[in-house]
């Protein structure tokens, strides 16, 4: 292959004028590395007038993104344009009609039709390339199915929104609460202005669902991720956690369990020792776990115009040479259907604080509920001393199952003692 590889650009946002300026930048590296041309012949977006700091003279405007999909003159059709449906979902299916090769940063798109577009473009034997949409910058997915195909991995789990890590890394710096943090990330541009997908942890169930389903050979189950954000992590948790050791990061994880495939998004105490507890701001870190490499980690920028058209870019090269392995790693058809494994089964230590009236008997009549639910407490602690106010008491457990935890917790807010909701977070082992 020596021809020119002709590239159609759906949706020239952050990440697609950002796409075509690198494509244009290093065009003769980029030229040398695949062996033949790279050119954007044609290029869609709303608004044709807008001023995109990049030069698109030499590619053909289709105002309409599905016309472009399936115009002659491209090759390979890169929808960055994003929506789990919608015109997102037109293009790729324009494009994989066609038999064109598809590439997309569209974490949406992919956690919800994923497995349904995989199929379709390997009949149609058109390559179907998404490593964008997954932890921006970090070539998770490359990783996974190509640098670790020798191993069955145990455990797939990471840092996956960077808007989420900001805020808990800046609320953990400064002290400062959810609110008044959110706020800035939105005024420096790290969260959205409408900010519930990647705060209410759904950003990171899209990027958990795709990355469970490489590293499993499983179909995409997004409904099957339990999710919840961060929204409810407060300043004074945050600050417990540190007095026991621990960081609060939303994590995904997902993992083979004898109940089927556990996904999970949620906020997570980790110890100081391990590597995520280290990782902060908007950066972004996957590990892979398996018996014969221990663990990988994987550290970069999960967003932003550089990182996520790096991540475009060495898909469309890919195309380009066409060398481009399964996306699931295994033909469509061979991937497993695995049951969700139940929240209400997960095994693990748990935080758990609540507030009190500080009096006698308070804490006898906690230990005997968590005694009846047979969970076993680690450590507990109550803060400080006011008799007749309240105050908090801090426990932790040792490994106990979800479903004692709610019913101990729902017995302890019916407690006369007990003035709040009691607040838990999962300790997570890693
Ligand atoms: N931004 C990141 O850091 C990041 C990271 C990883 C993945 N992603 C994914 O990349 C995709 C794009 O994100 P983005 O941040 O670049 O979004 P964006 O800045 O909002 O850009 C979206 C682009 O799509 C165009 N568009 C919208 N509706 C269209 C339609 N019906 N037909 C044609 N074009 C249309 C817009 O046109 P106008 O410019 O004319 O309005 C705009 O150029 C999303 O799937 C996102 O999840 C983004």
């Amino acid at each position: 292959v020596s021809a020119r590889l002709r590239i159609g650009v759906a949706g020239l946002g952050t990440v697609g004028a950002e796409v075509v300026r690198l494509l244009e930048a290093e065009r003769d590296v980029l030229a040398r590395r695949c062996g033949r041309p790279l050119e954007v012949a044609a290029v869609s977006a709303r608004d044709r007038t807008r001023e995109r700091g990049i030069d698109i003279s030499g590619a053909r405007w289709y105002d309409s993104a599905v016309d472009l999909a399936a115009a002659d003159e491209v090759d390979v059709v890169v929808e960055l344009i994003g929506g789990a449906d919608g015109v997102a979902l037109d293009i790729a299916d324009a494009a994989i009609t066609a038999g064109k090769a598809l590439v997309t940063a569209n974490k949406a798109l992919i956690a919800h039709h994923g497995t349904a577009l995989t199929e379709a473009a390997e009949k149609a034997g058109a390559a179907l390339c998404f490593e964008a949409a997954v932890a921006g910058g970090i070539p998770v997915l490359k990783v996974l199915r190509e640098g670790l195909a020798a191993n069955r991995l145990t455990r797939v789990y990471g840092i996956l929104n960077g808007t989420c890590n900001y805020i808990l890394t800046e609320m953990e710096r400064t002290g400062r609460s959810f609110d008044a943090v959110l706020r800035e990330a939105q005024d420096k541009g790290y969260a959205e202005a409408e900010p519930s997908f990647d705060i209410d942890g759904v950003d990171a169930a899209h990027k958990l669902a795709i990355l469970a389903g490489l590293a499993f050979g499983a179909r995409i189950d997004f409904a099957g991720v339990y999710t919840q954000g961060v929204r409810h992590v407060s300043a004074v948790d945050i600050g417990y956690a540190r007095d026991l050791g621990f960081r609060i990061k939303l994590l995904g994880i997902a993992r083979l369990t004898e109940h089927g495939l556990e996904q999970r998004v949620h906020p997570c105490m980790v110890r100081l020792d391990t590597p995520l507890a280290h990782v902060d701001g908007t950066f972004n870190a996957v590990v892979a776990e398996g018996p014969a490499i221990d663990r990988v980690v994987l550290e970069g920028r999960g967003a932003g115009a550089g990182p996520t058209a790096s991540a475009v870019i060495a898909d469309i090269l890919d195309v380009a040479r066409g060398v481009v392995a399964p996306a699931f790693a295994v033909p469509a058809g061979d991937l497993a259907t695995l049951p969700a494994s139940p929240m209400e089964r997960h095994v693990g230590p748990y935080y758990v604080r609540l507030s009190v009236v500080d009096r006698p008997g308070v804490i006898a009549d906690i230990s005997a509920v968590f005694r009846d639910e047979n969970l076993s407490i680690e450590s507990l602690i109550q803060r400080g001393r006011a008799p007749g106010e309240v105050v908090s008491v801090v426990l932790t457990t040792h490994d106990c199952e979800e479903a004692g935890m709610r019913r101990a917790l729902a017995a302890i807010e019916k407690l006369e003692a007990v003035t709040e909701p009691p607040v838990m977070i999962r300790i997570e082992h890693l």
